[in-house]
């Protein structure tokens, strides 16, 4: 489904930063073009139409759903809008990218996977880490023996925001909390490159009114004992990096969730440093992925499979079970 001259026509649910993000992302590509978008304010969704030029808005997501003119869905809503949302597109018809983490939980993503399979249309998690060049060029690496046998990996991502109970960062109904929105990254590497994990542990602390969690460490291991450890926090910035340590050498990437450089240390050499940049904000890569699969007819992406989407989710399950919120360790001060 496109225009009939191969264009992707999108539709978009949700006007806030994201969104926005995303549509600067398609100034970038030919493969596609945003033909409509739905808010739950009507008003919003012509001021958002009329900033970016899109030619169709609705005062409603069921009504983007429904639109004709529109083949995929970029869903931007807050997590726990993901779900329902994404069903809601899939049974009108379309395919759809959603918004990271794909879902609250792993049975809400394999209702949606179930039903993109009854459908027949893509469904993909936007984890646009995996299509930059430099994540691409690190995974080529390491599938290449460059630093021998992979035996262990940290990676983190921090961002250092104030605490405010509505932000959706901190408030439970918006899908709180440092794990689902930050730690979904180093996760996500970590299953990329290691697959199935065993959760070993996990410590948390917890926000002021100890309603989420704002610092998370994981201590996993994959298959023959190579280990991770993986952190996130929404109250502190961290250096961001991922670390990957083989028998032959290690490979740093500069930034978990976007990187540009890919740093390789091999034993008795000296290190090289490569620099690959991602186009614009980094989204089109992501949205050019679709369009590509969606043309090919598939409707699952080789890189971000639902497969994937289900371990991660599952994985995250699994961390919010290790220790519950109850027993861990509050922020001392508010603010
Ligand atoms: N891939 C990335 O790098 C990246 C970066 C940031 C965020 N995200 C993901 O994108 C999603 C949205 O994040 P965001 O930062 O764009 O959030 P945001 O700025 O708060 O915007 C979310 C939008 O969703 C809609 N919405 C629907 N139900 C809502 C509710 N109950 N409360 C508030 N808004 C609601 C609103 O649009 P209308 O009212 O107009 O319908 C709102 O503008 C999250 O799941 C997040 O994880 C991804």
């Amino acid at each position: 489904m496109t225009d009939g001259e191969g264009v992707l026509r999108w539709g978009v649910i949700g006007t806030g930063g994201i969104a926005h993000s995303f549509l600067e992302a398609m100034q970038e590509t030919p493969t596609g073009r945003v033909t409509a978008v739905g808010s739950r304010s009507a008003g919003r969704a012509r001021e958002f139409a009329d900033a970016w030029g899109i030619p169709v808005s609705h005062g409603g997501y069921a009504e983007l759903a429904r639109d004709e003119g529109v083949d995929a869905v970029y869903v931007a809503t807050p997590h726990p809008g993901h779900h329902p949302h994404t069903l809601t597109c899939l049974d009108a018809g379309k395919h759809v990218l959603v918004e990271k983490p794909m879902a609250m939980n792993a049975l809400q993503v394999a209702e949606m996977v179930a039903v993109a399979r009854s459908r027949g249309r893509f469904l993909m998690e936007a984890m646009w880490t995996r299509y930059l060049p430099a994540y691409r060029l690190a995974r080529d690496l390491v599938a290449d023996g460059m630093i021998g046998r992979l035996c262990s990996l940290s990676a983190e991502f921090g961002i250092s925001v104030p605490f405010d109970p509505d932000h959706r960062l901190f408030n439970t109904e918006l899908g709180g909390g440092a794990l689902l929105d930050l730690g979904v990254y180093p996760l996500a590497l970590a299953t990329d490159f290691l697959g199935e994990l065993t959760v070993v542990g996990a410590t948390r602390q917890l926000s002021p009114d100890r309603m989420v969690d704002t610092h998370t460490t994981v201590l996993a291991r994959g298959e023959g004992g190579v280990s991770a450890t993986l952190s996130c926090a929404s109250r502190s910035t961290m250096p961001g990096r991922a670390v990957l340590v083989g028998t032959e050498g290690w490979l740093e990437l500069d930034r978990t969730w976007a990187p540009t450089e890919v740093a390789v240390h091999r034993d008795g050499r000296e290190p090289e440093v490569f620099h690959r940049p991602y186009r614009g904000n980094g989204y089109v890569h992501e949205v050019e992925e679709v369009a590509r699969r969606v043309a090919e007819g598939r409707t699952q992406s080789p890189d971000m499979p639902w497969s994937e989407s289900l371990r991660l989710a599952r994985l995250m399950d699994l961390v919010r079970d290790v220790g519950g919120f109850v027993d861990e360790g509050a922020e001392a001060v508010a603010g």
